[in-house]
């Protein structure tokens, strides 16, 4: 038992399962690999071997944990396994800490949060049971061999077990009495039931399992599965059998592999022109906007006397997009809340108001909160959310998917540009339904939107060249600025974003014209600036904050539509958009800052795909 008080180690994994007549090991670690961008500081596979349960661990990547498994041989023959990939939040990683967690008689791999591990963990240690590890995890799995010691029973104990915790988790368990046969418990964190033929998969998420089949269930909050090679039971906490719908995962593993290129990230901005077509198409009739498949009514739209944007991250700056869009065209007030803070402010909140969540992932815990207290305040929640099925969809009162596509690298890109484009339509529709617009002003906008956007962000996709020098020119800096006027402040705050996560540069945006209250101090030949001057009206004035940083030494990149005044003589680097109407500008500005986040990470050899500590999505708070 560990001297120390315990710590809680939060961790935000990815957990996955077979059973069936192929090696188990090899599908699990398959599976864990598809998984490492949810987290990957130590990985571990339990596997029933000759009657009982065998487990091997190692820290760091999931290939590590695959070497060790090849070089004790002592998993080989299993056709039933459990495997798990962590991502630390609190604590080093170590083997004592990584998953699977537990004993000879039951092991169990879990993604999520144990709140009330310690008073489990001292009520287990009266009972007789000792500890090795500081994890929740831990506590969970003995906790769950406590119950079943007393009752015998598979289902009772984890049904106690779930009695008894407080948290979030997607729990897979193997008993060692119980062979070929892996039991799963969920609340809150997704956990998916992989259904092939003599053979069954748990799993974080469908992209683990699509290698062998692309049908599965998702299991339900407070809901215990029982998963064989030739069934799947599912039942709540009374023990009686619950229904899901046997869904079809649309993605090939071609689409979630890198096809061809050097990593997710820039193969998932090369998707951008198709995946805003795919996700605007349906929803446009007549050349007008149409929610209709959402049942999204009009009224809604109509009447909505504010709208609030929750969200955390891209997501978040996604929803600033929104605010400039929606108060432009709408004349409607718009906030955009951090999720993180949203939750603990205690918003001001009535049924007028239409609370919108923007996740890629839908499982992001901050924004999940953020959804659940505006439903307690009475709000309509709308979700904006990229994968189908995932929590914040299912508990939102509507959701409007975005057909993005798997974004598997850990920067988000496809999905933001899809989440804005969504935006703008819906802006769109809400102008036109609230008179702001005409039906033909409406319709322009939704043709531009829909049929010159996606041939206009190929456009800029293909300056690539030319953003790639640009980005070899600002790569040997620790940090730079960001600046911009209206909504290129707020893409500016995404570049920064993207620049940081996966360069490890530190960066800032600043609104250009608050440079001179204070910050202008930090601006030497050794802090360049970025300068984003995409709309008309505003242009001038960046072009006189350009020279104000100038004038202190700082070399400078300026991003501006085609056709800008003297661009080329304002700046060392320019990089023009594609012309476009300036009101979508956001759009191809987005995959600019983008790619020249991507060019300067990979000049200096980042780990683009999983940059360190970061993880693609955060179920923890
Ligand atoms: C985006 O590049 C980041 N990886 C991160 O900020 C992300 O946008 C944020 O965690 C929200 O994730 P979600 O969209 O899945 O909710």
């Amino acid at each position: 038992m560990s001297a120390r008080p315990p710590q809680r180690i939060k961790t935000m994994c990815g957990i996955t399962g077979y059973v069936g007549t192929k090696s188990a090991s090899e599908v699990v670690i398959h599976g864990l690999k598809t998984l490492e961008y949810r987290g990957y500081d130590s990985a571990g596979v339990a596997a029933f071997v000759n009657g009982r349960i065998g487990v091997v661990k190692a820290v760091g990547k999931v290939a590590n944990v695959e070497k060790r498994i090849a070089e004790l041989g002592t998993l080989n023959g299993a056709t039933c396994g459990i495997g798990h990939t962590r991502w630390a939040t609190h604590g080093a990683p170590s083997d004592k800490n990584s998953h699977p967690h537990g004993t000879d008689k039951v092991r169990i791999v879990h993604n999520g949060i144990i709140e009330n591990y310690a008073p489990l963990r001292e009520m287990l240690v009266s009972k007789g049971f000792t500890f090795e590890s500081e994890t929740d995890t831990e506590v969970a799995a003995k906790l769950i061999e406590y119950h079943y010691d007393n009752c015998k029973n598979h289902e009772d104990a984890l049904i106690s077990a779930m009695r008894d915790i407080i948290g979030s988790y997607a729990i897979a368990v193997m008993f060692s009495d119980c062979p070929e046969t892996i039991f799963a418990i969920r609340k809150d964190n997704p956990l998916i039931i992989g259904v092939g033929k003599n053979e069954n998969f748990v799993a974080s998420d469908i992209t683990a399992v699509l290698e062998y089949t692309n049908t599965y269930y998702q299991l339900g909050d407070f809901e215990l599965a029982i998963v064989t090679r030739d069934s799947v039971k599912m039942m709540d906490m009374k023990k009686n059998a619950v229904e899901h719908p046997l869904l079809t995962a649309t993605w090939s593993v071609e689409a979630a592999s890198r096809g061809g290129y050097d990593h997710f990230m820039i193969k998932e901005i090369n998707e951008e022109p198709e995946a805003v077509r795919k996700t605007l198409h349906p929803r446009i009739r007549n050349l007008l906007p149409n929610f209709e498949e959402e049942n999204l009514s009009d009224e809604r739209l109509k009447n909505a006397k504010s709208v609030t944007f929750v969200a955390c991250g891209t997501a978040m700056h996604a929803g600033l997009v929104g605010k400039t869009a929606i108060e432009q065209l709408c004349r409607v007030p718009v906030k955009v809340e951090i999720a993180s803070e949203f939750r603990y402010n205690n918003p001001i909140l009535t049924e007028d108001d239409l609370v919108v969540v923007i996740s890629q992932s839908g499982e992001t815990a901050d924004s999940l909160a953020a959804l659940r207290l505006a439903k307690e305040k009475g709000a309509y929640t709308l979700g904006i959310v990229n994968v189908i099925g995932s929590t914040i969809a299912r508990e939102a009162d509507n959701v409007i998917y975005t057909w993005a596509g798997p974004e598997i690298s850990v920067a988000s890109t496809k999905a933001y540009t899809v989440q804005i484009s969504l935006i703008y339509l819906l802006t769109i529709k809400m102008a036109y339904l609230k008179g702001k617009i005409s039906e033909s002003e409406a319709k322009e906008y939704t043709r531009i939107l829909y049929e010159d956007m996606p041939e206009i962000i190929k456009a800029t996709i293909a300056r690539e060249d030319e953003i790639h020098e640009a980005a070899k020119s600002f790569c040997a800096y620790s940090n730079l600025f960001f600046i911009g006027r209206g909504i290129d402040y707020h893409l500016a705050m995404e570049g920064s974003l993207k620049l940081k996560e996966i360069s490890y540069i530190h960066s800032e945006a600043y609104a250009a014209g608050e440079l001179k209250h204070g910050t202008i101090s930090l601006i030497t030949p050794e802090m360049p600036v970025i300068a984003l001057a995409t709309q008309e009206d505003l242009y001038e004035k960046m072009i006189s904050n350009i020279r104000e940083v100038k004038a202190r030494g700082a070399r400078v990149m300026l991003i501006a539509r085609e056709g800008a005044k003297d661009a080329a003589n304002e700046a060392e680097k320019v990089i023009f958009l594609p012309r476009c109407d300036q009101f979508f500008n956001a759009i191809p500005l987005a995959t600019v800052l983008q790619m020249l986040a991507y060019f300067i990470a990979k000049e200096l050899g980042r780990e683009i795909d999983q940059p360190r500590n970061l993880a693609k999505s955060v179920t923890v708070e």
